[in-house]
């Protein structure tokens, strides 16, 4: 089983010739100089610039690069690596973080796919990782042939269980990531006065769920290194400058680093 990208116009089979990939009704797709391709057509654009921006693209990289989400990153690919896929395929990849760590925890034939619908995400995987064959594309619509992969994975990214249970083969499992329920609670304190906890995911229709574990660390975080980790949520709005002054005014901070990494079957 390999993944085949196909149309994302017409669904036929896409097939490589030279630098562009086409398809029988005369689709063409370039591969970009960094070596990505992109599969989103501009009429299926809902905005300019659909996914994460630049600035949550570079706070994102500047964030990884430190040592703090290690742990996670080693995790998946260790887990993924047990599993021993031909084909996985991480929807909503961003930066290729965790895309590139599993493609060096697998060995050569097995093929991965990085997908994320932010250009400015790919352009940064792609530029920076050799190994994974990256996309820009939508994971609502993904750009794949049917059963082509035996993971798929959704690291904070949005879960469409239709097209992922369409993209897995009979066996295959969908790994979804989110928060723990007390993720960044130290941040979260700092803005809400009554800080709720992250749920579990539920279960995407179509799907059971087989296993489920939480890998959480407390790690002391530079306040430097903290601010591109607000900058990485969802409540990077709500930080005023004023939070930022408070926060400054140590050197560092524990903060509690949870993760729930989930994964379900296809229900027959
Ligand atoms: C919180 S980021 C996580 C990125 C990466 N998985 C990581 O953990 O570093 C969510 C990502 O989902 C992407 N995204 C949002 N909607 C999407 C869609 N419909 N299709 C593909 N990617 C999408 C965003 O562009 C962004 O890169
Ligand atoms: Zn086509």
């Amino acid at each position: 089983m390999t993944v085949e990208y196909r149309c994302p116009i017409c669904s036929e089979p896409l097939a490589r010739d030279g630098n562009s990939l086409g398809c029988a009704n005369r689709h063409q797709f370039d591969y970009a100089k960094e070596g990505y391709i992109n599969l989103l057509p501009v009429q299926f654009k809902r905005s300019k610039q659909p996914g994460d921006n630049l600035e949550m693209v570079q706070a994102r990289r500047a964030f990884f690069a430190t040592p703090h989400y290690q742990f996670l990153q080693h995790a998946l690919a260790t887990l993924i690596a047990n599993q021993h896929p031909n084909s996985v395929i991480d929807l909503g990849c961003g930066e290729g973080f965790y895309t590139h760590a599993i493609a060096e925890a697998l060995d050569e034939n097995c093929s991965v796919y990085g997908l994320d619908i932010s250009k400015p995400a790919i352009k940064y995987a792609a530029k920076r990782y050799e190994k994974p064959n990256f996309s820009v594309a939508s994971s609502k619509d993904a750009p794949f042939k049917e059963a082509c992969a035996n993971v798929v994975l959704s690291v904070f990214a949005p879960v469409f269980a239709k097209e992922s249970a369409r993209l897995l083969d009979e066996e295959g499992t969908l790994i979804v990531v989110s928060p723990g329920p007390h993720h960044l609670h130290e941040l979260k304190q700092k803005i809400y006065d009554d800080v709720r906890l992250h749920q579990a995911p539920e279960c995407p229709d179509g799907f059971n769920q087989v296993e489920q574990v939480l890998i959480q660390e407390v790690h002391a975080i530079e306040t430097d290194v903290i601010s591109h980790l607000i900058k990485m949520t969802p409540f990077a709005w709500k930080f005023k400058p004023s939070h930022f002054e408070d926060l400054s005014k140590q050197p560092h901070h524990d903060i509690t680093l949870s993760f729930l990494v989930t994964q379900f079957k296809k229900s027959q």
